[in-house]
């Protein structure tokens, strides 16, 4: 992605900003982890240690007395949006199908055995989006997305494992989880799912609205609804080795610089017209050996990438005629707050913002690094920001990444 440079170029100081966190206030960054409702009355420390990456943990009233953010038929009507993801799962006749949407007609809600998920709820709409930043003391870079499934009576997706870490969030009506840790994860075949052919459950609990399963990558899992119920998934991200290889190579490819072309001048007639000479493949070799990189190039794919917009995502584009001006005369008065679409990351010096960096200066860094962990500044820290930021602000406002006022936290535990 080409890297627009709004901010002056500053020298690579990537550990300095390191310092600085623990003194800013702000939820993102409380270096001091109370123990929280949410993971069960532990701390985030300790839930990391014990259960991350490990082991399930089931969480009883992890948010008390919660409701859905969102009515059956507002998830529906997000599920028939083109730009929404949404798939259906139904059971009938004892054979799995599964629909990709946007799904305009559901099965009745009479109907046993069928399931709508909904992809990204974070994404459209705030409540759900300040629903997920609570998972903050994980980083967003590998946070992914609020999904909200819808079941009917007995729905379900099958018994199956998931690639990533999850935390299942009981929203509505109650869901019977059995889950086991079996090695055996063989598939299936011939279905549209990934279901699991010899699921052994060894725990089972019900799930009541409020209540949260975590589940480690792997875990083997089956959700039961017991009547009407909405579980809401809070997912992770972790791109395969494989993924981030690909795409690194693709991003070098952008920035090698290789001068001078192949040449033989000491040559000689071969009688082996077809055969690469092993001196035409020594020199190649030689020219490629000079690709290399630096960790500050891990840095800058690593930040493009990770802060890229999914496919699906659009962004608003209704116009916005204010002048540069009057921009920033409302966003002193008013603060400035990210689009619940855009994903802002730094790294040092290195500053991302929907798959664009940037290099920044040491006053520069800290207002953006403010901006990427708050996704949001008050008027007071606007007041501080530089010309070179404010421009920058003035851009992303106009391409919608980033809007006038402070978020309402509508969901903050
Ligand atoms: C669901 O909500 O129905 C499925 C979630 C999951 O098993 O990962
Ligand atoms: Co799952």
């Amino acid at each position: 992605m080409a890297a627009i440079i709004p901010f002056a170029l500053w020298p690579c100081d990537s550990c300095a900003l390191a310092g600085t966190l623990a003194t800013l206030t702000g939820t993102a960054y409380n270096v001091d982890m109370k123990k929280l409702t949410l993971l069960g009355d532990i701390t985030p420390e300790q839930f990391l240690r014990d259960y991350w990456h490990k082991k399930p943990l089931l969480i009883r009233q992890a948010i008390p007395g919660f409701k859905p953010l969102l009515d059956r038929t507002e998830l529906f009507a997000l599920a028939a949006r083109a730009d929404v993801e949404s798939r259906l799962v139904s059971y009938f006749d004892e054979q799995w199908k599964m629909q990709n949407g946007p799904l305009t007609k559901l099965p009745s809600l009479k109907k046993k055995q069928w399931t709508m998920l909904v992809q990204g709820v974070n994404l459209h709409d705030d409540a759900a989006d300040a629903l997920l930043r609570n998972f903050r003391f994980l980083p967003d870079a590998r946070l992914d997305d609020l999904m909200i499934s819808y079941a009917s009576e007995a729905g379900g997706v099958g018994p199956h494992f998931d690639s990533y870490d999850v935390f299942l969030l009981q929203a509505q009506g109650q869901r019977q989880w059995r889950i086991g840790a079996q090695k055996d994860l063989s598939l299936v075949e011939g279905v549209p799912l990934k279901i699991l052919a010899d699921f052994k459950a060894e725990e089972e609990f019900i799930l009541e609205p409020g209540d949260m399963l975590y589940l480690p990558p792997h875990y083997a899992h089956d959700g039961v609804a017991l009547g009407e119920c909405m579980t809401y998934s809070i997912g992770f991200r972790a791109p395969s080795y494989q993924e981030l290889g690909e795409a690194f190579l693709q991003f070098m490819g952008d920035s090698i610089d290789l001068p001078g072309r192949y040449e033989d001048r000491d040559l000689v007639p071969t009688t082996h017209a077809a055969e690469i000479s092993k001196a035409m493949l020594a020199r190649v070799a030689e020219q490629l050996q000079k690709v290399s990189f630096t960790e500050d190039d891990i840095a800058i794919f690593l930040g493009e990438y990770l802060s890229e917009p999914k496919a699906s995502v659009a962004f608003d584009e209704r116009v916005r005629d204010l002048s540069p001006a009057k921009f920033s005369e409302s966003a002193l008065k008013k603060g400035v707050k990210l689009s619940r679409k855009t994903q802002m990351l730094y790294r040092g010096k290195h500053v991302f913002i929907n798959g664009e960096s940037f290099s920044v200066s040491v006053k520069d860094r800290k207002s953006l690094s403010l901006l990427a962990d708050e996704r949001q500044l008050d008027g007071s820290a606007v007041a501080e920001v530089s010309i070179d930021v404010m421009e920058a602000l003035y851009t992303w406002y106009q391409d919608g990444w980033l809007k006038l006022g402070q978020n309402a936290a509508k969901f903050s535990l």
